[in-house]
């Protein structure tokens, strides 16, 4: 498949069939996550794939009960002190902004939906998982395969969105 037809593929899925996703397919988009940058290739992160159904309900519960209902949840923690900070900027995020971006894309192109999840309670999160204390978790994604059609969004114009050489909001 063409890179931007995957791009524009990828929508966030909240209805899944109930069909098991294969091993060698949630190993596939891992390794997509593996593959991103990060500072300083610190590579803070650590991804718990959820199968258990009482698990997956404990996660549900901690925010989007829907998720629950996926064949896998998968959870993205992050070790906040590797990565750098500048000002109030934490690069644990961005570097789990872009490992989950290159997971939910490589999802896309197998045809698994995914769907970014930023609204948790991380502490009911942690203890579910058993995540150190250390860990902070950064964000989660059903996975599964869609049992309807995404909704479609809409974006900006591309005008809407940059300018040359100098800051101008349009
Ligand atoms: C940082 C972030 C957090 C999000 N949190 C949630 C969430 O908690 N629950 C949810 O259903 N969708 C969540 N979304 C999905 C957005 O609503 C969705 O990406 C956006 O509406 C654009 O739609 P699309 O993903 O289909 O292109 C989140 C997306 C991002 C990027």
């Amino acid at each position: 498949m063409e890179f931007m037809d995957v791009i524009r593929k990828r929508k966030s899925v909240r209805r899944f069939k109930p069909d098991p996703v294969p091993e060698e397919e949630i190993k596939y988009i891992l390794e997509a996550a593996r593959l991103a940058p990060s500072w300083a290739n610190t590579q803070c992160w650590h991804f718990v794939v959820v199968t258990d159904q009482d698990v997956k309900n404990k996660v549900g519960a901690a925010g989007n009960r829907w998720i629950a209902k996926a064949p896998v949840i998968i959870v993205a923690c992050a070790e906040p002190t590797q990565p750098g900070v500048k000002g109030d900027q934490h690069y644990y995020m961005l570097d789990i902004g872009i490992a989950m971006e290159h997971l939910m894309l490589a999802a896309a192109e197998r045809g698994l939906g995914t769907c970014w999840i930023g609204w948790f309670d991380e502490a009911k999160i942690k203890e579910a998982l058993g995540v150190p204390e250390n860990m902070r978790v950064v964000a989660s994604t059903p996975l599964g395969y869609p049992s309807e059609e995404a909704i479609a969004t809409t974006r900006k114009s591309l005008e809407q969105i940059f300018s040359y050489n100098r800051y101008e909001q349009k």
